[in-house]
């Protein structure tokens, strides 16, 4: 083909056009505030919903689902309220998706669903484990490679009846909506000091946590169990920082949410996705 001088100016147009374009994103990207705004004015991107089975424990006042495998301990007092989930191993991921909010509906089932379109929001709370000596259609609902959720009682009942025991659902990950800033409750010694991170909104779970002395740099923290995150750098009388990492790969910081005088077992207040 021989050269053109036209087709070339054109190329270096579109070339021109491109990097303005991917200017824009980057304006976008780099403003969290911007993004938080966008996030909220948009209605949530449809995601699939995707099938599971569902059973409840606990009882009809939802209080057996207290404590649980994420750390979260009193979740009445904390805002999760009644309508939390355990979750089974592959969906549990080591206590990663502790704190994600899922839609569950029932599905397939017309003897026990109640009417259809019900839905309910839950918060992963707890670990559904396996229990290899059922088998996984009978019993071993949680049993790899199974994706259960088993929720409080109040819950299920919300989307099926009491003897259906066992139902299939459809369900999809949202976002969480939380009153309020993150908390970061301190336990733990001086030499390990161990934060539980909840009332996250946005993503909900968590995927790492940075906490920063302010005399130092920031440290990556380890994660415990659930949303319990460690590290072992002293930081007593130092103010400190956290950020926070979603699963969605936003990231939001908390500059001096605790003071320099701050005690173990005590909850200090960030900012939220
Ligand atoms: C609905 O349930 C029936 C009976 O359990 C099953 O055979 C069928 O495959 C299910 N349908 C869907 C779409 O999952």
């Amino acid at each position: 083909m021989a050269f053109s001088p036209l087709r070339s100016v054109i190329c270096s147009c579109w070339l021109l056009l491109i990097v303005i374009l991917q200017n824009a994103n980057c304006a976008n990207s780099v403003n969290p505030k911007m993004r938080t705004t966008l996030l909220h004015s948009q209605s949530p991107d449809p995601v699939p919903w995707k099938e599971a089975h569902a059973t409840f424990y606990g009882g009809s006042d939802g209080i057996d689902t207290m404590g649980g495998a994420c750390g979260y301990g009193d979740v009445m007092k904390e805002g999760y309220g009644e309508h939390n989930t355990a979750l089974s191993t592959v969906m549990f991921h080591d206590g990663q998706t502790c704190g994600a909010c899922y839609e569950i509906k029932c599905f397939n089932n017309s003897q026990w669903c109640k009417p259809e379109g019900a839905s309910i929001t839950v918060t992963a709370t707890n670990f559904c484990p396996p229990n290899p000596s059922q088998p996984n259609d009978n019993g071993g609902w949680c049993n790899p490679p199974r994706e259960h959720f088993d929720l409080s009682q109040p819950s299920f009942l919300m989307l099926a009846e009491y003897k259906a025991g066992i139902t299939p659902v459809q369900y999809r990950k949202i976002p969480c909506v939380r009153q309020g800033g993150i908390k970061f409750t301190i336990s733990g010694n001086p030499y390990f000091l161990l934060v539980l991170v909840w009332n996250v909104g946005g993503a909900g779970d968590v995927t790492g946590v940075d906490v920063k002395g302010d005399e130092g740099a920031w440290i990556p923290m380890t994660r415990n169990w659930g949303q319990n995150w460690h590290t072992g750098t002293v930081l007593t009388g130092q103010s400190l920082s956290f950020q926070v990492h979603g699963s969605d790969g936003r990231l939001v910081e908390s500059p001096n949410v605790a003071p320099k005088d701050w005690q173990f077992e005590k909850t200090y207040e960030g900012n939220n996705f």
